[in-house]
């Protein structure tokens, strides 16, 4: 087990890639991390999803398939470390994974002293084909305690989708993280489904070292990818922005799931946002919450908002509706601040700067949002 105090950054092959993985697209991956900045700004795990595996143990051990990963696990981990990454690998409580790969039910302490002798930083843990009557959570809490005594440390990210309620007992399994849902897919009712419609509720579950996970980023995916997330149109880039502030605002782990060797000019700028990413890893570890709804003609916007470190603030506005350009106000007191305070209001996308007295009106298009950073002025 680790503490890992801030929210893990990083990409999974999952979305863009799906079983079509191998050992040459991870290198390429990583070598875009670092060609773009992205690894330098925090996104340094280097996550393989499942269909690394053999199609069967060998000698009882876990074993990667030798096509697409003839180098091998460790050298891969190898590679990744001296580049300043870390590999981060998958693997399933039932016996089976959910692409039908070996899972490590039952083989729980050798796979874990397996992942260790190996060089793994972190491990997702899925939830298919666990056999009947036997307890999920025990599963889980099983893969923690071994993970804790493998003598590595070892992220460990558990993937049962919020059946069991893992926001209750994840932690004291060991995780770090924790999904809280089902697949998300390329497309916005996804994202509302995943993100906008739970992570306030369970905000009050997560901080410094454990974390909700409302899934990977599907940020500059554009339809394309893995067909079991991808249909082939997307989300359109005002989507994708209200989809990573959210997941900043929330203090959700960043893991991109777009094909970042190939990575928009747009999507590129807007996951390297700095004072974005700086929301997400905010030493205070505080998750955002809903903390208004505006409803206006039938449709609506929300304004979330989250402590940050220094006495700021940090605020979002996302306008969920289909009108353009909609003003949506956001009150001091509806912050929990005196009406009276006197901020310096920074747009974190937009750039400005400004000096605001009572509250401030913010312009928002349809599915799109904005960042505020509110920083009181004497
Ligand atoms: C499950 C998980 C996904 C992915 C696939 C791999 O569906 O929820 O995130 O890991 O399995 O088979």
């Amino acid at each position: 087990m680790v503490m890992q105090n801030r929210p893990p950054m990083g990409w999974n092959s999952w979305n863009s890639f799906g079983p079509e993985i191998g050992e040459a697209i991870v290198k390429e991956s990583a070598e875009a991390l670092l060609d773009t900045g992205l690894a330098e700004l925090g996104y340094r795990y280097v996550n393989v999803d499942d269909f690394w595996q053999s199609e069967k143990r060998i000698d009882g051990r876990l074993r990667w398939d030798d096509q697409t990963f003839p180098s091998g696990i460790p050298a891969l981990a190898d590679t990744l470390h001296r580049k300043g990454l870390k590999l981060g690998l998958y693997s399933c409580a039932g016996p089976m994974t959910c692409g039908g790969r070996p899972g490590s039910y039952g083989h729980e302490r050798i796979d874990a002293e397996t992942f260790a002798e190996w060089g793994v930083d972190l491990l997702k843990y899925d939830y298919c084909h666990l056999p009947p009557g036997v307890d999920g959570r025990r599963l889980c809490e099983r893969m923690g305690r071994e993970l804790a005594a493998s003598g590595r440390s070892i992220v460990y990210s558990l993937c049962e989708w919020g059946r069991g309620d893992p926001w209750e007992w994840a932690a004291y399994a060991g995780a770090t993280m924790w999904r809280i849902s089902g697949d998300i897919d390329d497309r916005w009712e996804s994202i509302v489904d995943v993100g906008f419609s739970r992570l306030s509720e369970l905000a009050p579950y997560a901080g410094r070292g454990r974390w909700n996970d409302p899934d990977t980023l599907v940020v500059g995916m554009h339809g394309v990818g893995n067909r079991e997330v991808a249909d082939g149109v997307g989300c359109t880039d005002a989507e994708y922005r209200s989809h990573f502030l959210l997941w900043c605002l929330t203090a959700a782990p960043l893991l991109i799931g777009a094909d970042v060797r190939n990575l928009d000019e747009q999507s590129l700028t807007l996951l390297s946002n700095p004072a974005a990413v700086a929301v997400n890893q905010d030493p205070l570890g505080v998750p955002a919450r809903r903390i208004g709804r505006v409803e206006h003609g039938g449709e609506t916007a929300e304004v979330w908002a989250r402590p940050l470190s220094g006495g700021r603030t940090a605020v979002g506005v996302f306008n969920m509706g289909l009108n353009a350009g909609r003003r949506v106000p956001v009150a001091w007191e509806s912050l929990g601040w005196d009406a009276r305070t006197t901020f310096s209001v920074r747009d974190a996308l937009g750039g400005g700067e400004d000096i605001r007295r009572s509250d401030v009106s913010v312009a928002v298009g349809s599915h799109d949002a904005a960042l505020l950073i509110l920083e009181p002025v004497d």
